[in-house]
């Protein structure tokens, strides 16, 4: 299982306020669409309360809350990362996106295999939520998109930018483990 972010964060890391998300990107929301179709997506609590129609189609929804009463038409809920992990259909999917919000990135951080980063070309001064700084000694961009203008459909400038999680040299490890 390769477990996945995806998030659209401004030049800050910015990713909300309010409970909504900063702006709307016409393009953002269709790759969001393409990439998670037929995956299942993890969210927070707050997150899947923003959404405008419930329980997002074609996905399996996970949301968590540590209220053991929280039950969804729709979706599963959990109330720890490691009840999400243990779950048959994350543990048999080949990818699975966590999708959201702040709490949520940064309780699976350590766990993420690959980021998919919408940035917004902006700065917005009332952001009250972001995304984790991502450490470019553990982190490798895969691939950067050309940027896309913003139009009537697209509130501001952005580009997708992929990382990919730098793993421990394993002969780096023998070796030391060889010395003792
Ligand atoms: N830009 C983007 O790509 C993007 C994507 C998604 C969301 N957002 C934005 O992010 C903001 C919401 O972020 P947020 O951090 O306030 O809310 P959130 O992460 O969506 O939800 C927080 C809730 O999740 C539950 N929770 C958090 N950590 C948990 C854990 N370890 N175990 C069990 N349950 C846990 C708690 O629910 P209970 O209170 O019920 O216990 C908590 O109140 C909104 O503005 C939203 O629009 C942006």
């Amino acid at each position: 299982m390769e477990l996945c972010m995806i998030v659209a964060v401004d030049e800050r890391n910015g990713i909300g306020r309010n409970n909504e998300l900063l702006c709307h990107l016409s393009g953002d929301m269709k790759n969001f669409k393409s990439l998670t179709s037929g995956c299942p997506v993890i969210m927070g609590r707050k997150t899947y309360e923003s959404l405008p129609n419930g329980a997002l189609p074609k996905r399996v929804n996970i949301v968590l809350s540590r209220d053991e009463n929280y039950i969804l038409d729709g979706a599963i809920t959990c109330e720890s990362v490691e009840e999400v992990l243990g779950l048959r259909v994350v543990k048999n999917s080949q990818r699975v996106f966590v999708i959201g919000g702040e709490s949520i990135y940064k309780a699976f951080f350590d766990h993420a295999d690959k980021l998919y980063v919408t940035c917004i070309r902006h700065h917005f001064e009332d952001a009250d939520t972001f995304f984790p700084e991502i450490d470019i000694d553990h982190w490798r961009i895969n691939s950067v998109s050309d940027e896309f203008k913003a139009d009537e459909k697209n509130d501001y400038p952005y580009f997708f930018a992929v990382y990919e999680r730098i793993r421990g040299n394993v002969h780096y490890v023998e070796d030391e483990f060889n010395e003792i």
